[in-house]
């Protein structure tokens, strides 16, 4: 029987856990708080600010929201974050990407204190992860970490196999499977061969960005699989980077789309916010 991971039970699990850590701090009189910049109106980008801003109400975390204009400067943006930068009330600065094209985001994102990078995108904490130091970590691969030791399988001396490396996810996604004792390789677009590298996986995570493209064919009998894509396919329906009803049944274990890896972004975020107030 194949195990569906479900992240939805376990993203809310954590944010139950969360919100009795929050209600402790307040207890105390500490209050947490988020400062989330969206530039622009992207609607994706609009869907998912309105998702962190209702899991920090529910949580408990205070969020301030900068909705600022499609033709705000570089030069804007930068004053604003050196502001938040400023007050020690905020504990969290997020800035919502895509930035639109006059603004250079990796200005933007290394102008953010790493000691306020809730995102984990600042090269302090990414060079962090790198050594197996503390620091802030990037949300959807530790939500990829959490989802594994909460089904109960371990990494440890698995062969684990990340197909995509791109900064946010697959490169930190391979840095964490390493600290937790997995044997790890990238896999990527120029990658020869790459049925033969991913049916070596034990556990094998796709962060690809093109629709259902691993079919059964690219997985080991008995492996676990984890998408991290997320689509819409030509019928308008959500679907991963994995082909789900051909992969499903030959693992031990599979995240489903929607359902699985997402809603645990938002969760390990809500946990950065929380881990920022006593950093
Ligand atoms: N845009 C798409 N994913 C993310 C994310 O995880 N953080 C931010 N800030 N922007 C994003």
């Amino acid at each position: 029987m194949t195990q569906i991971i479900d992240g939805k039970k376990i993203s809310t699990q954590i944010k139950e856990e969360l919100k009795e850590q929050v209600a402790a701090y307040k207890a105390q009189g500490k209050e947490i708080c988020l400062a989330v910049i969206q530039v622009g109106n992207d609607p994706a980008s609009s869907v998912y600010v309105r998702n962190k801003k209702n899991a920090c109400e529910y949580i408990g975390i205070r969020s301030l929201a900068y909705e600022l204009p499609q033709e705000t400067t570089e030069a804007e943006l930068l004053s604003l974050i050196a502001e938040l930068n400023d007050r020690a009330e905020v504990n969290g600065i997020l800035v919502q990407l895509p930035l639109p094209a006059q603004i250079n985001e990796e200005k933007v994102l290394n102008a953010i204190s790493p000691l306020k990078d809730v995102d984990g995108f600042h090269p302090v904490n990414v060079g962090a992860l790198c050594i197996g130091k503390k620091g802030f970590v990037s949300c959807t691969p530790a939500g990829v970490i959490e989802l594994l030791k909460r089904s109960g399988i371990s990494i440890s001396g698995k062969e684990c196999v990340v197909v995509g490396r791109s900064n946010i996810v697959g490169k930190p996604m391979a840095l964490l499977l390493l600290r937790e004792n997995g044997t790890v390789t990238v896999a990527h677009s120029r990658t020869e061969d790459l049925k033969t590298v991913t049916r070596r996986a034990d556990i094998l995570v796709v962060a690809v960005g093109k629709p259902r493209m691993i079919t059964a064919d690219y997985v080991k009998e008995g492996a676990v699989v984890i998408d991290v894509g997320i689509h819409r396919d030509e019928k308008n329906k959500l679907c991963g980077d994995v082909d789900y009803p051909s992969v499903a049944p030959h693992c031990s274990a599979i995240t489903p789309v929607p359902g699985g890896v997402g809603p645990m972004t938002i969760a390990m975020l809500m946990k950065n916010c929380v881990e920022s107030v006593s950093v």
